[in-house]
């Protein structure tokens, strides 16, 4: 695998188009599938968003260095990693830099209510990630939603550090960026969240192999474009803790791993830890209020809400508006840029535009 100068150069270029990370390594979506649904039928359409930190329950494993609940703005700015752009090398200007994973996500750190996936052998583990409008190919280089693959070592407590590793012996699975995703209108020539596209739910189901040994497996998820880019482009470390007996770890038969289907020990934290984070998000994350998602505006008006719940910051120092606060005004969205990224630049201080007012 190489990347070229034009490949670099196009990878940087697709900083401002195009970017995605896990949100979560095993999505139970079988509710809110239901939900997005059953919502995107009504008149008007309403988007159910997972990523929001009230469906957080709905996650089982989670990738490196989370938080649960997540905050929009904090993910991407500390979990996405742009392999393209930073393994360009520009000499002392710019040193390539090959990690395979972003900073925070180098070594298995888990927040004890955001644990990573548990799975037996021969289990389908679900990822979820963000469409952010580039489903249909809308933003993407190339015009065409790419493609997306997890890479394994193949044995416990083995680390893919660089992306020379990302070699054939490597790959786990691969499928489409947008096999598994669920978005809407139904029509196809509505490729982009400004002509009314809602591409929330996009997930990817990975087959774990049945002979898998016990223990922590690490694993990365990329998003490769298609076309002049094929190599992995943004990518997401995570682990798997597979069950068995971890006396043998390394040489476990697929026979006596099926025969002690040991379930997930450290997922499941009391509902009372997955609540405490709260201290760790800014508290009118939760309490902000939800029109911006949920606000039952025709989607042709509002298309590109993303997934950024822009409360977040727009309301820091805010006292928690009781529930039913008529009096709070709901903020309202200006016309947001062609480019969604150039959403996510302006939010992160590159130009510090506000864009909603009360
Ligand atoms: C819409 O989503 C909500 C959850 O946000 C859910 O309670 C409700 O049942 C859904 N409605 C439909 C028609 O699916």
């Amino acid at each position: 695998m190489k990347y070229s100068f034009t490949a670099a150069t196009l990878a940087i270029l697709s900083t401002v188009s195009a970017h995605s990370w896990l949100e979560c390594t095993n999505h139970d979506n079988a509710e809110i599938l239901g939900w997005m649904k059953g919502n995107s039928t009504m008149n008007p359409p309403l988007i159910v968003d997972p990523s929001l930190p009230w469906y957080a329950d709905s996650c089982k494993g989670w990738p490196r260095s989370k938080k649960n609940p997540g905050n929009w703005i904090d993910e991407s700015s500390n979990y996405i990693w742009n392999i393209g752009a930073n393994s360009w090398n520009g000499g002392s200007f710019h040193p390539a830099d090959t990690h395979a994973c972003p900073p925070h996500q180098r070594s298995p750190t888990y927040d004890s209510n955001a644990p990573m996936a548990s799975a037996a052998p021969g289990e389908t583990i679900r990822l979820r990630f963000g469409g952010n409008g580039h489903t249909r190919g809308s933003n993407v280089p190339g015009g065409e939603p790419g493609s997306v693959s997890v890479w394994w070592k193949g044995k416990p407590e083995q680390e893919i550090t660089d992306i020379s590793e990302f070699t054939k012996e490597n790959l786990l699975q691969t499928g489409g960026f947008a096999d598994g995703s669920f978005s809407y209108p139904a029509d196809p020539s509505v490729k982009s969240p400004l002509q009314g596209l809602v591409d929330k739910g996009n997930w990817m189901e990975v087959k774990l192999p049945k002979d898998m040994a016990a223990g922590r497996h690490m694993m990365v998820w990329t998003w490769a474009y298609s076309g002049q880019s094929p190599d992995p482009q943004w990518s997401t470390c995570f682990d798997v803790m597979v069950s068995g007996d971890a006396k043998s770890p390394i040489s476990v038969s697929a026979k006596t791993v099926d025969a002690t289907p040991e379930p997930v020990k450290a997922t499941t934290a009391a509902p009372a830890d997955k609540v405490a984070p709260v201290v760790d998000v800014p508290a009118p994350v939760v309490d902000a209020p939800k029109p911006v998602v949920d606000a039952p505006k025709p989607v042709v008006d509002a298309p590109a809400p993303v997934d950024a719940p822009a409360p977040v910051q727009a309301a820091p120092e805010v006292p928690a508006p009781a529930p039913d606060a008529a009096a709070a005004p709901a903020p309202q969205w200006t016309k947001w840029p062609e480019n969604n990224d150039a959403v996510y630049w302006k939010e992160h201080g590159h130009a510090r535009a506000r864009h909603f007012q009360a």
